[in-house]
């Protein structure tokens, strides 16, 4: 197995590699690539951490190939990240150039990976990694995904410090897109729902849409979230492998270009296995509430996803 990180010297780009290699099945290979000459550096360090888990760093012209080269799974955290009074749309004409150059990268390199994007705007950078791919004759509906899961481990330990139930026990899904009113947890499907007034589900609904500019303000100006998306991207990475594995029942929301018919890519859970999804699974029964959240976000997310495919025309 070889996983591959792009982006890997940065913000997130570093604790997700370092979860990786303390987290990844003995055996595997870790790549890491960033355009910052330290990467190798990066790699040096984890190297000393005891785990059967080969890293290598890489930078430079020939760097991009030789990271990607045979990649199961391919993680992109690469990029710029928000400052304060940001939206993750501003990020589009910084970040939109480096995603179009990796994603080819990859549809040369190692075109049959499984492709987890993370880097901002993540409702529009996926649909640009599609348009490579279609371009390159590589795409696979089955294998590329937008990283939503940082707004189910945000929804999930909200969720658990409203209820009191622990955190390790607790399920919120969460469909849609990565951004403002597209990202809409679904507490109804969630345990404790009927002891939770709506006031305060509108309440928890809004501030798991607002998780990410929270932290872009506690930060104030020194970035957005790095460690736990670094948690939530290495999570949804491993979960990729375990499903290219052969684990059973390995479940995950994540934004892909799925079958709910609601927009060209939308998050929904699927059931991840030898091949990447394996299903893409029904979003369920959604409260009036959720419903109506969803019916009006959807102009906004089908908009972000046409701005992708707009800048590959
Ligand atoms: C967030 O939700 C960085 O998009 C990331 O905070």
């Amino acid at each position: 197995m070889k996983v591959t990180v792009l982006g890997a010297a940065g913000g997130i780009g570093q604790p997700l590699s370092l979860i990786l290699k303390s987290k990844l099945p003995a055996g595997s290979d870790l790549a890491l690539y960033d355009v910052a000459k330290f990467t190798p550096g990066v790699a040096v360090d984890l190297s000393h951490i005891p785990s059967d888990v080969n890293v290598e760093g890489f930078t430079g012209d020939d760097g991009l190939e030789k990271a990607v080269t045979g990649a199961d799974v391919v993680v992109v955290p690469a990029g710029m990240a928000r400052k304060p009074g940001m939206d993750r749309s501003d990020l589009f004409k910084f970040n939109a150039d480096i995603v179009k150059s990796l994603a080819e990268a990859i549809a040369k390199y190692a075109p049959k990976a499984c492709v987890a994007i993370i880097t901002n705007p993540v409702n529009t950078m996926v649909p640009i990694v599609k348009e490579v791919f279609v371009k390159a004759g590589c795409y696979d509906a089955n294998k590329l995904f937008g990283v939503t899961s940082l707004d189910i481990l945000r929804s999930e330990t909200f969720w658990a410090d409203k209820t009191g139930y622990s955190r390790g026990s607790l399920v919120v899904p969460v469909i849609g897109g990565h951004s403002g009113t597209t990202i809409l947890p679904l507490f109804s499907q969630s345990i404790g729902y009927s002891e939770v007034s709506s006031a305060d589900i509108e309440a928890l609904t809004v501030r798991v849409q607002n998780a990410g500019t929270e932290v872009v303000e506690a930060k104030a100006g020194a970035g957005s979230a790095t460690l736990s998306m670094a948690v939530a991207g290495a999570g949804f990475a491993l979960k990729i492998v375990d499903g290219l594995i052969g684990k059973p029942g390995v479940v995950a929301c994540a934004y892909v270009n799925g079958n709910t018919g609601y927009a060209d890519f939308f998050a929904q859970p699927v059931l991840l296995g030898k091949n990447g999804v394996e299903k893409f699974m029904p979003i369920g029964k959604l409260s009036d509430y959720e419903q109506k959240n969803l019916e009006s976000m959807l102009s906004t997310l089908r908009a972000d996803i046409q701005q992708g495919v707009d800048f590959m025309k």
